[in-house]
């Protein structure tokens, strides 16, 4: 990776001063904000990258040295020899999924070795929970499905908390891992069967499992650590950390549109239970927002754009999953909802992402408060049916018509784009840090 390339990068004092060592970036809507070009941006200021929550059903693409990489698992930061990279003990880990991973970078230059660490209490994800996850899907059907990723997230986390069933990466390190695996899958024949598999589905071979996991065992032994003990150490030493939140604040188990949400804290609560780090240590929350809103999957999306305002966005910002490659679904900016999370998360600072999308549109709308039963309400409703029954109320903003692409300070932008950005401030009530205005490091404002 050439970082010679890094925009501004000594301008990040300004966010990331020397006394503000453990920074997290987090996601306020439902995903896929570009949180990883912030990681990438601020990623030379830190000593260790922490993955601490969700799965393979995160995924970004990060373009080093000139190549283009998918990473699911793997922190970014995995391009820079020098930082350490850490997937916490909230994540749910596909073993497999992190091999090819990891063979993919290394088949491409990037070395992978002690540079990486993976926590001895990181939940495994098993094959089973893949086909609970699509049977699950399947079953509920219609309108009332999650429209999950279908990586067995869910299903894993679920286990996790019912503990019975349940796998982490120590214990396949075990002498009775073989009987657990054992145990488990005559189980889970059970559930599969109720949930309507078919003959074939319910066959699990135990012991195939078994030797397969055994050998993904092997494979990451180098890896596997507590992590939990290490980022003690570290937060104690004063080192610099920056915490990689995946999904976003919307899809947050406890404070999300649930049901319609991942089984993970993916809004700020998470940092601390995914990685064991204690929320007093975080010295600086980032916020991530699209200068509009996406979501991908089922649930209630209040400035949804079901129309050609939402495949204009969709195709200019393209706005396809990375994931599962599901068209997004897309729609204004919605403060009610970022105003939000960016409380919920005790977020310092935003970083808008994507402005230019927005570019070509002649009037832009932002959703101030939601009528709900005639009543006008600017707290996000907890319950899934008040959130389908609001209707936005809107406000008009011109557009600016112009190409930013090649803005790199604030005072360059158009003034009409710098009102914009204003006026999200004023409604979320946290100042904008970081604008960005194209997919490469260099098209970055820093405020
Ligand atoms: P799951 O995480 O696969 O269980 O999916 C639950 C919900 O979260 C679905 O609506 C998914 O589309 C959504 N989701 C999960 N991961 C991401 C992500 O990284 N970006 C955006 N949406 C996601």
């Amino acid at each position: 990776m050439d970082s010679g390339r890094v925009a501004g990068v000594s301008e990040m004092a300004v966010i990331e001063g020397p006394g503000v060592p453990v920074t997290c970036v987090i996601g306020l809507q439902w995903g896929d904000e570009a949180k990883g070009k912030i990681v990438d941006l601020l990623t030379p200021q830190h000593q260790i990258v922490v993955r601490y929550q969700g799965g393979s059903n995160a995924g970004h693409t990060v373009v080093a040295g000139g190549q283009s990489f998918k990473l699911s698992l793997v922190p970014s930061g995995i391009f820079r020899p020098e930082v350490q990279c850490v997937v916490a003990g909230g994540v749910v880990l596909n073993p497999g999924s992190l091999i090819d991973e990891i063979d993919g970078l290394t088949g491409r230059g990037v070395a992978v070795g002690a540079n990486l660490i993976v926590s001895d209490r990181a939940h495994v994800v098993l094959p089973w929970h893949v086909e609970e996850d699509r049977l699950m899907e399947r079953l509920i059907g219609g309108g009332e499905a999650i429209g999950t990723t279908l990586r067995g997230i869910g299903p894993c986390y679920r286990d996790k908390m019912g503990r019975s069933t349940a796998v982490r990466l120590g214990d396949m390190y075990r002498d009775d891992f073989q009987d657990r695996v054992r145990r488990i899958a005559e189980t889970k024949r059970h559930i599969l069967a109720g949930l309507g598999a078919s003959a074939d589905e319910i066959a699990l071979d135990a012991d195939e499992i078994f030797r397969r996991y055994r050998g993904y065992a092997e494979r990451l032994e180098p890896h596997v650590a507590d992590t939990t003990a290490y980022l003690l150490d570290a937060v104690e030493a004063g080192k610099r950390i920056l915490f990689e939140g995946a999904q976003g604040s919307l899809l947050d188990i406890d404070h999300g549109t649930f049901p319609f949400v991942t089984s993970s804290n993916s809004s700020g609560v998470g940092v601390s239970s995914g990685s064991g780090v204690p929320g007093r240590y975080v010295d600086k929350m980032i916020g991530v927002v699209k200068a509009y809103t996406t979501r991908v999957g089922g649930g209630p999306f209040p400035t949804e754009q079901d129309n050609e305002i939402g495949r204009h966005i969709r195709e200019v910002g393209n706005e396809y999953g990375t994931v599962t490659r599901r068209p997004r679904r897309c729609g204004w900016f919605d403060a009610v909802a970022a105003r939000y999370t960016a409380r919920l998360g005790g977020v310092d600072v935003l970083a808008v992402m994507l402005l230019d999308v927005l570019s070509a549109l002649p009037e832009l709308q932002v959703c101030t408060a939601y009528e709900l039963d005639g009543r006008r309400i600017t707290d996000f409703p907890s319950h899934v049916d008040d959130l389908r029954r609001v209707v936005p109320v809107y406000e008009t903003l011109p557009g600016w018509q112009q190409d930013i692409t090649t803005v790199r300070k604030m005072g360059d932008l158009p003034r009409k784009a710098r009102q914009y950005l204003d006026r999200l401030s004023q409604l979320v009530g946290r100042p904008v840090a970081i604008v960005s205005v194209g997919p490469d490091r260099e098209q970055t404002i820093l405020a």
